[in-house]
């Protein structure tokens, strides 16, 4: 009986959750030092607005797309994940980049802007479990796996920008690049102009969808490297084998979109236009009427006559913001469920105005640093995309 009187004791995983702690197993860190306004507080828009105000172009607000609308609005600029990386690397003049995205992002640009300038998450739980599910030790377990194999000479690195700085430290230093998903197809293009193989991290389906879709290889020409498994689950014939080898990872959002919906929502609206993100399944992809990045799937609707109808195998907030962007249209969310990014709706007014008002105190909150060595090698990798022919960022 007494035992009840006593509050039981929070579990690590139960002070995650709440934002309390860290996870060093993991690209994110949850520790929220200091005192965040209450969500309910009623001045916060005038308070970020306030703050912003001050700050002037001392900070520089990027927005990822799947962020919510209270944390939008304050944006300078929105964008997918390459759109956020040239903007970072653009703005030379403002000593904060406050990054409302997840923390791969906030390490890219703290990489791509100069020492002077720091980069701040506003909630270091902002991870993303797709980055998380490859990890370094890993990774480099698998390009020894590949050398046993005799075929590392012949492979190519590929990863996504979705992978934590140390995965683009090492795409860097084996002669490979970073790619986003607007430039997939010419990243690995690239990458088999010099070898004969590519690996690509970490995302399994974006890797399948562009080699099979875009440059036209066969779904046997890939293979899928466990990194659970004694040399990822493969033979070494089908190791040299394969054409692409792709890391056996995936994003928890995209992957839950399923073809069965696709045809389900073709019955439900007529004349539906489907559009999904790649990184969906190959079969969700190969079922929808278009395919591309947050960016593309934005321009793609704007563009479409008014009247038509839009099913949208995206992040919710994106897709609920598309809908209010055009009245004309019908736009409907391919789920049959909710599926909010969890880590990037972590970010929220609440945090926002604190980082804002903690930089105007003199106390910079939540800085994402790189390491000087994982810094350089992750800038080659990232060099080399922002390279790509088309890359420029457009002229004002
Ligand atoms: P893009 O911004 O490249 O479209 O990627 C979507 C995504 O999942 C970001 O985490
Ligand atoms: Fe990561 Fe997917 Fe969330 Fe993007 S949408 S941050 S890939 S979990």
């Amino acid at each position: 009986m007494t035992e009840l009187l006593h509050d039981p004791q929070p579990t690590p995983l139960a002070l995650l959750l709440l934002g309390k702690g860290s996870d060093p197993d993991s690209e994110r860190g949850v520790e929220c030092p200091g005192a965040l306004p209450a969500a309910s507080d009623p001045g916060l828009v005038e308070r970020a607005a306030a703050a912003k105000a001050a700050l002037g172009d001392r900070v520089f607000v990027l927005g990822h797309h799947y962020q919510r609308d209270e944390v939008i609005a304050f944006a300078d600029v929105t964008g997918d994940s390459f759109k956020l990386a040239q903007q970072a690397a653009a703005h030379p003049e403002a000593e904060f980049i406050v990054f409302c995205g997840v923390h791969f992002m906030a390490e890219s640009a703290d990489i791509l802007t100069s020492p002077a300038q720091q980069v701040i998450l506003p909630d270091l739980a902002a991870g993303c479990s797709m980055a998380d599910m490859a990890d370094i030790i890993e990774v480099e377990a698998c390009w020894e796996a590949l050398a046993q194999a005799g075929i590392a000479d012949a492979t190519v690195p590929v990863t996504y920008m979705n992978s934590t700085a140390a995965i683009k430290a090492f795409t860097g230093r084996h002669g490979g690049l970073v790619c986003t998903s607007s430039n997939a197809q010419r990243s690995m293009e690239w990458a088999f102009e010099r070898g004969e193989k590519v690996l690509f991290l970490p995302d399994q389906h974006l890797g399948r969808n562009t080699a099979v879709f875009d440059l036209g290889l066969s779904l046997d020409d890939c293979v899928v490297f466990n990194p659970f498994k004694p040399n990822g689950g493969l033979s070494l014939d089908e190791l040299r084998a394969a054409k692409v080898i792709l890391w056996r990872g995936h994003c928890s959002v995209h992957g839950r979109f399923t073809a069965d919906e696709v045809d389900e929502v073709r019955v439900r609206v007529p004349g539906v236009n489907v559009i999904v993100h790649p990184e969906c399944q190959h079969e969700v992809v190969a079922k929808a009427d278009y395919v591309g990045s947050t960016e593309k799937i934005i321009s793609t609707i704007a563009a479409a006559e008014p009247g038509t109808a839009w099913a949208v195998g995206t992040e919710l907030n994106l897709v609920k913001r598309l809908a209010t962007m055009n009245p004309d249209k019908s736009v409907v969310y391919l789920d049959r469920t909710v599926c909010f990014c969890a880590t990037m709706n972590r970010i929220d007014l609440p945090h926002l105005v604190w980082v804002l008002e903690s930089i105007i105190a003199g106390n910079v909150v939540n800085r994402i640093e790189v390491d000087p060595d994982t810094a350089h090698w992750a800038k080659v990798a990232l060099d080399r995309m922002l390279a790509l022919p088309g890359a420029a960022l457009p002229k004002d």
